[in-house]
């Protein structure tokens, strides 16, 4: 391990973890973060006969440098099994993503790919999601229109990032509280005009969480898919 630091270590635990379910001839998406980024290094070091593709620049950047094969999602067509990190994960298994910005991106591949496997330090599960805020890409050609429209369903607050995505988007947080029904928020934030793509992932598309904490790497099944 090469941190002390026990979240960063678990972040390596998981993320190196995760790298077992990757073997020869699989098409890989690779997420983005500092949990996922462990898996590319366990992937780097193995060096499977893998094609993957990459949900950022930054992802693109490490495994290329680490000599994995990265194409673009169009030239790869499908994925057998995609791995990312989460910024939270309820009972349900939806996810809130996007703390990277790179959530567009991340929702294309994992809806690819046939396996979604979600890899987390156990301070990303929750009871339920919103703490973290929503992330949402926001097309700059009218954020106060989007902003308002995000308020009137619910958010105390919208704010804007000072970084954009890979995409050249805005990116901005909705603070909606504690988010009692996220498949139906979910619905909701995709309806809205000018929302590229917002931060919550619903608990169908995730196969399983490998968490990794004080007592180890564990992992939690969606058996409902
Ligand atoms: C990026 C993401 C990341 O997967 C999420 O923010 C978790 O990151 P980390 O593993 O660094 O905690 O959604 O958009």
């Amino acid at each position: 391990m090469s941190d002390t630091d026990p979240r960063v270590r678990a972040k390596e635990e998981a993320g190196r973890h995760a790298a077992g379910y990757v073997t020869d001839g699989m098409r890989v998406g690779l997420g983005t973060g500092s949990t996922v980024h462990w898996t590319i290094v366990e992937l780097g070091e193995r060096a499977p006969d893998i094609i993957c593709t990459a949900t950022s620049v930054q992802t693109h950047d490490l495994a290329t440098s680490l000599g994995l094969r990265v194409v673009s999602p169009d030239e790869i067509g499908a994925l057998d099994l995609t791995i990312d990190g989460a910024d939270e994960v309820d009972p349900s298994f939806n996810l809130t993503k996007g703390g990277g910005a790179a959530h567009t991106r991340e929702k294309i591949v994992a809806a690819m790919s046939a396996r979604f496997i979600v890899v987390v330090d156990e301070t990303k599960l929750v009871d339920a999601l919103g703490p973290f805020g929503t992330p949402l890409e926001v097309l700059d050609f009218a954020p106060g229109v989007v902003q308002r429209a995000v308020r009137a369903m619910g958010a105390a607050d919208v704010t804007t990032r000072d970084i954009r995505s890979d995409n050249g988007n805005l990116v901005m947080d909705a603070q909606f509280g504690t988010i009692a029904d996220p498949v139906a928020l979910a619905t909701a934030l995709a309806l809205i005009p000018g929302i590229v793509e917002h931060g919550i992932f619903p608990g169908s598309m995730v196969e399983r969480v490998v968490v990794a904490g004080a007592t180890g790497v564990r992992e939690l099944v969606n058996d409902r898919r």
